[in-house]
């Protein structure tokens, strides 16, 4: 191996990322895997069979960049979009990139930066601040409530106060699972001057309506963002998406690279919308496991935070970063996001949730676990 000597103090590395810590979820093979939020069902043998065909057919031609405006996969988003919220979108309403993650990124490169601050609530997703450092947007950290909802007057106030340039609302909220319901979110869309991103990344597990419902009222400012990666089962294959007025897709255009997103991602992302109604049939159960999970946590003694997704945050851990690592030797790799006392799990297949049980259930007898105190 070449080049080992030179760390990263050795580079002349922008100043403002000196001592930054890199997004990191751990990738450990164990037996639950339950620290990435995933749909734990993989694609059924009939998309698996489609996709093969379809990327087989889109690679005869990877002599020739792809469409580069991805027009029949945006048109075939925004049908999902518009059976699945009864509000009539077009391709024109809708913009794809590599992972919701990219369109965030590609989002603070049009309307963030430089000079320009960005603000979210927090505890919330870590990638948003992580974007907002690296397009040089100023980040502004809003505590939630001790229960992590937003007091939203409080909220609404503070926004009016700082004047971002970009508002970041997550709902359903990772980690913490809860969301928004329409009114605050109008309410901080009022009170907001520039952009404001509803980040519905787990939308399809919450039985609140999106807020695509609001783009008609805020037009200029107001833009969703959702992901293939959670309830689609198609994480793997990195497609998000935004649904906004048109001009929105316009700004994007003059931020994102040429042929951003491949033939071969393009191909097999349309197959798995055309599977759409089969992969999202895991949804229903999913809630319904989240539910069990939730209901036997609590018996079991621990505080359980209400969740719109496909995760549960609980605890209370004397020592969270101890709890996580009994979990792991335990066979089951939970996330430790660095909040007080919690820790946040995936609902698995039913096996999983069965074996996330029995360990909460015997980690909660030993003393030196939990504070207890369930909700
Ligand atoms: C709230 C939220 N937004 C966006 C993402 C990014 O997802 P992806 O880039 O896989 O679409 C995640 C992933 O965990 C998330 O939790």
């Amino acid at each position: 191996m070449i080049g080992v000597d030179v760390t990263l103090a050795d580079l002349p590395l922008r100043a403002d990322l000196v001592g930054k810590s890199p997004y990191g979820a751990p990738q450990l093979d164990v037996p639950v895997r339950a620290n990435t939020n995933e749909n734990p069902y993989p694609p059924s043998d009939a998309l698996v069979a489609d996709l093969a065909a379809a990327v087989a057919a889109a690679a005869a031609a990877l002599n020739r960049y792809p469409d580069r405006d991805a027009v029949q996969l945006r048109e075939q988003l925004a049908d999902y979009l518009s059976r699945s919220t009864g509000i009539e979108l077009c391709s024109a309403n809708v913009w794809a990139a590599n992972g919701s993650n990219e369109i965030l990124l590609q989002l603070l490169q049009a309307f963030a930066g430089p000079g320009r601050s960005a603000l979210g609530f927090e505890p919330s997703y870590s990638m948003h601040p992580i974007i907002a450092s690296g397009t040089r947007t100023e980040w502004v950290s809003c505590p939630r409530r001790a229960d992590f909802g937003v007091d939203v007057q409080a909220a609404a106030e503070l926004v009016a106060q700082h004047q971002p340039d970009v508002l970041f609302i997550t709902s359903p909220n990772n980690p913490t699972g809860g969301s928004l319901p329409l009114q605050d979110i109008r309410t901080l869309v009022r009170s907001a001057p520039g952009i404001v991103i509803v980040d519905e990344a787990y939308a399809e597990f919450s039985d609140r309506p999106s807020a695509i419902g609001l783009i008609d009222q805020f037009p200029s400012r107001l833009v969703v963002v959702r992901t293939m990666s959670k309830a689609f089962a198609f994480a793997g294959g990195r497609l998000g998406y935004l649904a906004a007025a048109p001009a929105v897709v316009d700004a994007l255009l003059l931020v994102r690279l040429p042929y951003h997103l491949s033939a071969l991602t393009q191909a097999a992302a349309s197959a798995a919308l055309r599977h759409a109604d089969d992969t999202l049939g895991s949804v229903a159960h999913l809630v319904a496991e989240r539910r069990r999970v939730r209901e036997s946590l609590v018996g079991s003694g621990f505080h359980v935070v209400d969740s719109d997704a496909n995760f549960l945050l609980f605890g209370r851990f004397h020592d969270a970063e101890a709890a996580w690592r009994r979990y792991l030797d335990a066979g089951v790799l939970l996330r430790d996001i660095g909040i007080d006392g919690y820790l946040r799990a995936t609902i698995g297949i039913d096996a999983e949730n069965d074996v996330l049980l029995d360990v909460s259930s015997r980690l909660f007898q030993t003393v030196w676990q939990t504070v207890g105190g369930s909700s």
